[in-house]
């Protein structure tokens, strides 16, 4: 049976090296006073914050700048930036760093036209209210290639009062403008471009084997995939490779689009509650997680398996199917070793008595879109494979 499928998108892409230069002439278009939404000081740091004000004024904008925002942006985050918002009268927010800044910047620009907290919108079973309204303009610029938040319709706030990290989510949450300038990126640490690496890949694999897979999402995994395969251990070893973080930068928005659009999996799914309750950094757990996902998976998935592994570059035209796939595997191995990810996740600590509690709290969303029915001794037996401890 052919379905039905929708799609969503930022309204405007602009991607390339130098687009920065672009941002002035772009939030002209959209507003007059701006809020700048920033990380912990690498972005003011490094100058481009100057180069981002400069060209703000140069469009005759004005802007106020709300800064510091943590690695889990929380409620209160949200709520305090959004009183700034007002209080400043501004009419679009530009948010530039990682997907934490991404996310607050999104959040804050539907808290602007929408009343109460935005705790009251968080996805948290029996509350989460609707927007009512449209968000301000938001434009997102990303300085890492991993979330994929400058093209989804989510953000992730962490809500302290309940312990718990949740959503928010409305296709009016995805940006009015998503800027990628690929030469942003040019300074993160191998290790960072490693793990955001990791995360985009998951979100490219997952959304590709998913239930919710449609045509459009087809074509951005698998050429996102291709991408990373060239591109990511160059990324991580040469640093200023313009050509490799510019095929990273666009693997990363290719990744957004296609969560957003067609759902993660097991591999998301079971990387919250680690995030959650060892702090693992969302990337790592997703790299560790992502082999063995794909191995579990295999049996309902393996012609996909089989064309991600080409897609990877491999030569699979004396393989079977099922070979195929498991080359798919392996490869994602390497590559992932090449670029300096430990294979498992040892070091962090996971206890076994945990892995009951963790395997309950990834049910949900990103768990029902996993291709292959996965139950509680499923996901412990995941465990078990991730953490080295069988
Ligand atoms: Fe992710």
């Amino acid at each position: 049976m052919i379905k039905v499928g929708e799609f969503y998108a930022p309204g405007k892409i602009i991607f390339g090296p130098g687009s920065l230069n672009q941002i002035g002439l772009e939030a002209k278009r959209l507003g007059n006073k701006v809020l700048v939404v920033l990380g912990k000081g690498s972005i003011r740091k490094s100058g481009i914050l100057d180069r981002l004000t400069h060209l703000l004024k140069e469009n005759e904008l004005e802007y106020t700048i709300y800064e510091n925002i943590p690695s889990d942006p929380t409620v209160e985050t949200i709520d305090k930036g959004t009183i700034l918002t007002k209080k400043e009268k501004c009419n679009l927010v530009i948010a530039m760093g990682g997907g934490s800044v991404l996310d607050a910047g999104k959040a804050i620009s539907a808290m602007v036209t929408n009343e109460g907290s935005v705790a009251d919108y968080q996805e948290i079973e029996g509350k989460g209210k609707k927007f009512q309204h449209k968000t301000i303009p938001f434009i997102a610029i990303p300085t890492t290639s991993g979330t994929g938040s400058e093209a989804t319709k989510n953000s992730v706030i962490t809500n302290t009062e309940l312990g718990l990290k949740k959503s928010i989510r409305d296709p009016w949450l995805i940006p009015e403008v998503t800027l990628v300038d690929p030469e942003l990126t040019l300074s993160l640490p191998p290790h960072i471009t490693a793990i955001c690496g990791g995360d985009a890949l998951t979100q490219c694999i997952e959304p590709y084997l998913g239930k919710k897979i449609q045509e459009i999402t087809d074509v951005l995994a698998l050429h996102a995939i291709e991408l990373i395969g060239k591109s990511l251990v160059r990324a991580v070893k040469e640093g200023n490779n313009l050509e490799a973080r510019k095929d990273m930068a666009m693997a990363a928005l290719l990744s957004g689009l296609c969560l957003s659009n067609s759902g993660l999996g097991a591999a998301h799914a079971l990387s919250h509650p680690l995030g959650v309750h060892y702090k693992i950094p969302h990337g790592l757990s997703c790299a560790a997680l992502l082999p063995y996902v794909m191995e579990f998976n295999l049996p309902v998935v393996t012609k996909k398996l089989a064309k991600i592994a080409q897609a990877l570059g491999e030569d699979i035209s004396l393989l079977s199917e099922t070979e195929a796939a498991q080359r798919a595997v392996e490869k994602i191995k390497e590559i992932f070793s090449q670029a300096g990810i430990k294979e498992n996740l040892s070091e962090w600590g996971i206890k076994e008595e945990d892995f009951s509690q963790l395997a309950k709290e990834a049910k949900g969303g990103s768990l029902n879109n996993n291709p292959r029915e996965t139950s509680e001794a499923d996901l412990i037996e995941l465990l078990y494979k991730t953490t080295g401890l069988h």
